[in-house]
C-alpha cells in the first residue's frame, strides 16, 4: 500500500521541529510512507529541503518528501493539489490519504472544504483509504469546535479522524496510569482521604519566538490549558477503567472533565514587550494560574492548582502530589515533613516520592528523604518523543493516544470563561512569576512546589 501524509502547513514551527524528525525516525525505524508538503514559503522542492532539513538528513527520508508550493487563498488550489496527488498514485493499487492539518484554527474550515472537493476529485482504480489529523487547539472556542467537527464528518468518519494532543505521546503520561492503576501502594492512597492538594506547574523559559502569528490568535488558554493540563488533570483523577482499552480510558476521562466545577481563582498575565525589534512584542495573555476542583466522590475537596506559561526564569514542568500530614500533628513536631510525590517532565522525567526517615546516631529524629526513579537512567536515553510516538499510532491506525471529541467539547465548556477578552491581564517582566501567582498562593495557604 502506498501511503502519503499530505502535510498542510508544510513549512511551519510545529512541522520543522516535531513532525520532520518524527517522520525521519519512523522511516528510519523501517515504515513506509510519502510526505508531501504544502506551504508558501518556498518557490519551489529545493529551497525547501535547502531551508528545513538539517544537512545530515538521510536520504532515506529525504527522497520521501516531496513539496508543493500551495497557497489555500488561490482559487487554482484545489486544483493544483488534485493533479500533484493523481501524478503520486498513478498506477497504484492501494492508497492511503493522511491529511495532516498542522494549521491555525481560523484556515480550518478552508482546508476542510478543500480536501472534501479534492476528495470527490480523486477518482482512481484502487483501493482508496483516508485518514484526517487536526491539531489542538481543535476550535477557537466551543462553538467553531462543533461547527468544524459537523464539516470534517461530512467527508470523514469519527474513527478517520485523529485530534491530536500531542501530551498523551508522552511517557509521563502514560507512566502516571501506569503508576497509579498498577501500584496497589498507590492506588490506595490515591484520593482525598489521603491527597491534601495537587499542584501543576508548566513554565517554560522561551517566549512566543517565531510562532507569534500563531500564538498571538491564540493566548495560554487555548495553547496549554484546554488541552495539556485539562489532560493531565484527566489522568491525575480519572477513576480505575474497565481495561485500558482506550474506549474504557476514554469513558473515565469524560467523567472527570464533566465533574470539574467552574474555576476559580483565575489570573492572567502577558510578558513584557521589549520593543517593536525585540521579538517579544505580543498582545495575548501568555501565563495563567487558577485552581479548580474534580466533583467526585474520590477528588472533591482537593484543590489543583496551575500555573502555566512562557518566558520564566527556568523551564519546569512538575505535577506535585501534597499528602495530609497527620503525623505532624499526632506526634506534636513540626519538623515532620508531608508526604509527596513529584513527577517532574522537564529538565527530564523522574518520579520523586518523599518520606521522613530516621537520622542516624538521634533519639527518635527524622529527615525527609526522596527515593527518585529517573526514566533515562532506568530505561536508557533512547525514548522516543511524543509526536514519533503520536504520528506512528495513526500510520498503524490506533487510536489510543488521541482525545475525542467528546472531551473536546468539555475542554472548551471549562475553559470558555478564560477566554473572555476584557478579563484583566497583567504585564510581567520576562524572567519572573507574574505577581498574581504569589498572591494566589497566599490566599490559598499553599507554597508553590520548588
Ligand atoms: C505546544 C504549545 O502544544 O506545547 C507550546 O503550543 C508549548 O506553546 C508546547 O511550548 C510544550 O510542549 P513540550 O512537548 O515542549 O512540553
Amino acid at each position: 500500500m502506498k501511503r502519503i501524509i499530505i502535510q498542510y502547513g508544510g513549512t511551519g514551527d510545529l512541522a520543522e521541529k516535531k513532525l520532520y524528525p518524527a517522520y525521519r525516525n519512523l522511516m528510519a525505524e523501517g515504515y513506509e510512507f510519502e510526505v508531501l508538503a504544502l506551504g508558501r514559503r518556498f518557490e519551489g522542492r529545493k529551497e525547501f529541503l535547502d531551508a528545513l532539513l538539517p544537512a545530515d538528513s538521510p536520504a532515506s527520508f529525504s527522497d520521501h518528501l516531496d513539496y508543493l508550493h500551495y497557497d489555500m487563498s488561490s482559487p487554482d488550489a484545489v486544483a493544483i493539489l488534485s493533479e500533484k496527488i493523481k501524478a503520486m498514485i498513478e498506477g497504484v493499487k492501494e492508497v492511503e490519504f493522511i491529511y495532516y492539518l498542522a494549521l491555525q484554527p481560523s484556515l480550518y474550515e478552508t482546508a476542510i472544504a478543500q480536501i472534501k472537493e479534492i476528495d470527490n476529485d480523486l477518482m482512481c482504480d484502487c483501493t482508496l483509504t483516508k485518514k484526517i489529523i487536526v491539531e489542538k487547539p481543535f476550535g477557537f472556542d466551543l462553538e467553531s469546535a462543533q461547527r468544524y467537527n459537523a464539516i470534517l464528518e461530512q467527508a470523514f468518519t469519527d474513527q478517520e479522524i485523529y485530534r491530536v494532543d500531542h501530551y498523551l505521546g508522552k511517557e509521563f503520561m502514560q507512566n502516571l496510569l501506569l503508576m497509579r492503576f498498577h501500584n496497589d501502594i498507590i492506588r490506595r492512597i490515591w484520593d482525598n482521604r489521603s491527597i491534601e492538594s495537587i499542584q501543576i506547574i508548566f513554565d517554560e523559559s522561551h517566549g512566543v519566538d517565531q510562532r507569534l502569528g500563531f500564538y498571538e490568535k491564540i493566548g495560554v488558554v487555548r495553547d496549554t490549558i484546554q488541552n495539556h493540563i485539562l489532560q493531565i488533570i484527566t489522568f491525575l483523577t480519572m477513576g480505575e477503567p474497565a481495561t485500558i482499552s482506550f474506549e474504557d480510558i476514554a469513558i473515565e476521562k469524560q467523567k472527570v472533565l464533566r465533574a470539574i466545577s467552574p474555576i476559580e481563582s483565575f489570573h492572567m498575565g502577558r510578558y513584557e514587550s521589549l520593543g517593536a525589534n525585540s521579538g517579544r512584542v505580543i498582545q495575548t495573555p501568555t501565563y495563567a494560574a487558577f485552581k479548580l476542583f474534580v466533583n467526585t466522590y474520590y477528588f472533591a475537596d482537593i484543590p489543583i492548582y496551575v500555573r502555566t506559561g512562557k518566558m520564566q526564569k527556568e523551564p519546569k514542568s512538575l505535577i506535585y502530589i501534597k499528602f495530609k500530614n497527620t503525623t505532624r500533628q499526632v506526634m506534636h513536631d513540626d519538623s515532620i515533613k508531608e508526604n509527596g510525590v513529584i513527577i517532574t517532565i522537564h529538565p527530564e522525567l523522574t518520579i520523586d516520592i518523599n518520606m521522613n526517615l530516621k537520622v542516624p546516631n538521634t533519639s527518635w529524629k527524622s529527615k525527609p528523604v526522596r527515593f527518585r526513579f529517573n526514566q533515562s537512567e532506568t530505561f536508557g536515553v533512547n525514548t522516543p518523543e511524543a509526536y514519533e510516538q503520536i504520528v506512528e499510532k495513526i500510520l498503524v491506525g490506533d487510536k489510543s493516544l488521541f482525545p475525542t471529541m467528546q472531551e473536546i467539547n468539555e475542554s472548551w465548556r471549562i475553559v470558555e470563561p478564560m477566554l473572555d477578552d476584557t478579563l484583566p491581564v497583567e504585564v510581567y517582566p520576562i524572567r519572573t512569576l507574574p505577581r498574581f501567582a504569589e498572591q494566589m498562593a497566599q490566599e490559598n495557604d499553599f507554597q508553590w512546589f520548588d
